[in-house]
Formats: structure tokens, C-alpha cells, sequence
């Protein structure tokens, strides 16, 4: 069991948890993620470890309450536990002094990219950091990144805060201006990460993507998380997450996180009946 230790609401739907996991938060590296199961009949589900505190034993998770199981994690507060939270998986970052860096997050991926932008910022590189969201009041984390990268830049879809367009808009700007970019990485939904790797590519500016394939075991024996990136099978748990953007066949990947579409709308209806059953009881 692993204890909550502080729950926090970042934007609507998003929260940060501070979970207690002390192996875990000694070996983790920038870029891993873990496994995580709430309860006993509950699925194991990937989550990236945001941040962690060695010395306290802590790691932190940021995420968004989409369906049935984030919705469940959504509910545990301070001193609740988690059943299961196995890690950290997958290849750390290559962290290394590439010079200039571009780090995009976008919404959520501001958070799953955090620690990558950090680790690149502490390797000597000059990391211009791009956060972006649909609007102001869904912008995550801006205090926290300006600590950890050379330039922050923000936009926000709407304008409603920032720069008025999307990400690759400021990263063509910058490109535009004549900045030499060594590295782009780029972390959120995967439209967005298909768009900087398209924008990047005719000008020969290596991009690493972090892919959120559906993994089952995350241990490279069921093939859930099979993506297709240079015209090969690679299994995103044991061999990535992060990719060659240029690589990554975007198309597939977001036919194959529909795949069990019907199953998550039926086991999200389930929560939502469950959890207003609940309040009814507590009103009696
Ligand atoms: C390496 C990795 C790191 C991730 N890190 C984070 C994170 O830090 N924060 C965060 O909020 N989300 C993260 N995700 C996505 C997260 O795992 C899914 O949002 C979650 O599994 C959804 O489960 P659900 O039951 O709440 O929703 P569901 O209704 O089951 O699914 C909602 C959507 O999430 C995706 N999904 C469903 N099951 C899985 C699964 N087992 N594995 C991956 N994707 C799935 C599908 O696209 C689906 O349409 C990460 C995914 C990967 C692969
Ligand atoms: S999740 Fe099963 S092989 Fe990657």
C-alpha cells in the first residue's frame, strides 16, 4: 500500500498527488513512468512521475480525470492509499548538453514533460520552455516551470493569456527568428506532438516525443502499447516512451487509443452512478 500524502487541484479536472514510495523515488530518472493500481478489482493504469523527492521518499503525479480510474484516484485524499504503484518503467531521457533546447508541453504535458525540461536544464543547455493550454484557467504550473528552464514562453489557444495561438506558432516564430535549435521536445496530446514533428522536420531539428500508447502490463509481454516508428514495431512501455517524432506514425497510434472507446464509456457511466449513489446515501 501507498500512502497519499497531499492532493492538490491544479486546473479543472487536473490534480497533483504526492504519493509516498521511497524505491521508487530514489531510482527514478527524468521520463519514467509508473504503473498504477488504485484498488483490488481496479486496472493498472501509466502514470509519468512528475517530480520526485528522494529524500522525503515522495513522487509526484499530475493527472487528468477522464475516465473510470483517474476519476477513482481523483477521489483519494491525504492519508488515503494506493493498492499498487510499480516502477519506475521505461527508458529514462537521454539527457546530454545538446546547446539549445525547445521543450513544448501542452495542457496536461506540461506536467509529463516537467521533469525532462528539468533534467535538460541541469545538463548546462539553454531550454526554452513552451507551455500551452485551451485557456488561462487551464494553464498548469507556470511558477514551477520558470524554475527550471532559461526562457518560458506561454500561449494559450483563446488568448486569453500569453502568446494567442498555438504552440508551434511560437516555435515558428522562433525558428523564423533565426535561433539554432539543437533539440524539440515535445509532450501532450498527440495531434500537438504530430504537429511540432511535422513543423521540425524540413529544417533537420531532431524532436523527441513522449507517446502515451494504452499499456496493459508495461512489461513488454502483451503488445497493448505497440507503435509503429520508422515502419517498426516498438513496444512503448519497455522501449520508450520517448521517440523519434519524425519517426512516430501518429495516425495509428490515435486509431489505437480508441480501441476499447465502448468499454471506457460504459465503465465511466459506472463510476458516475456509483459515485451519486454514494452522495444520495450520504444525504439520508
Ligand atoms: C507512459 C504514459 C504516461 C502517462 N502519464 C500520464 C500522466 O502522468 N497523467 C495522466 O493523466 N495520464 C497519463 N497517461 C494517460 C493515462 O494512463 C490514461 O489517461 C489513463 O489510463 C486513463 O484511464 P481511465 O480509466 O481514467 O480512462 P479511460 O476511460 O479508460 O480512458 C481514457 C483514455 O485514456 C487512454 N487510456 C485508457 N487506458 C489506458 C492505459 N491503460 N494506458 C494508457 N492510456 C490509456 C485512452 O486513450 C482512452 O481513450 C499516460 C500514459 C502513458 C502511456
Ligand atoms: S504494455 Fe504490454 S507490452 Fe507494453
Amino acid at each position: 500500500m501507498f500512502k497519499v500524502l497531499a492532493k492538490e487541484r491544479l486546473a479543472e479536472n487536473i490534480y497533483r498527488t504526492v504519493i509516498e514510495a521511497p524505491k521508487i523515488a530514489r531510482k527514478r530518472k527524468a521520463g519514467q513512468f509508473v504503473m498504477l493500481r488504485v484498488d483490488e478489482p481496479g486496472e493498472r493504469i501509466p502514470l509519468t512521475i512528475s517530480d520526485a523527492d528522494p529524500e522525503a521518499g515522495t513522487i509526484t503525479i499530475v493527472f487528468q480525470t477522464v475516465g473510470y480510474t483517474t476519476k477513482l484516484l481523483g477521489t483519494l485524499e491525504a492519508g488515503d492509499y494506493v493498492l499498487d504503484v510499480a516502477g519506475p518503467l521505461g527508458h529514462p531521457t537521454h539527457v546530454e548538453k545538446f546547446g539549445t533546447v525547445v521543450s513544448i508541453g501542452g495542457g496536461l504535458g506540461i506536467a509529463l514533460g516537467r521533469s525532462i525540461t528539468e533534467a535538460l536544464y541541469k545538463a548546462g543547455n539553454h531550454v526554452i520552455a513552451i507551455i500551452s493550454a485551451r485557456n488561462k484557467s487551464l494553464l498548469i504550473l507556470e511558477e514551477e516551470m520558470k524554475k527550471i528552464c532559461s526562457e518560458l514562453m506561454v500561449a494559450t489557444d483563446d488568448g486569453s493569456y500569453g502568446f494567442h495561438g498555438f504552440p508551434t506558432q511560437v516555435l515558428q516564430q522562433l525558428i523564423d527568428s533565426g535561433r539554432k535549435i539543437d533539440l524539440v521536445v515535445a509532450v501532450g496530446p498527440v495531434p500537438l506532438m504530430a504537429a511540432v514533428s511535422k513543423l521540425t522536420k524540413p529544417y533537420g531539428i531532431k524532436t523527441i516525443v513522449s507517446l502515451n500508447p494504452i499499456m496493459v502490463d508495461a512489461t513488454g509481454m502483451c503488445g497493448a502499447c505497440r507503435v509503429t516508428v520508422g515502419g517498426v514495431t516498438r513496444f512503448g512501455c519497455v522501449e520508450g516512451p520517448e521517440f523519434d517524432g519524425h519517426q512516430v506514425d501518429y495516425d495509428e497510434l490515435m486509431k489505437r487509443l480508441k480501441t476499447y472507446a465502448e468499454q471506457e464509456k460504459e465503465m465511466d457511466a459506472r463510476f458516475v452512478a456509483a459515485r451519486s449513489r454514494e452522495i444520495q446515501e450520504v444525504k439520508r
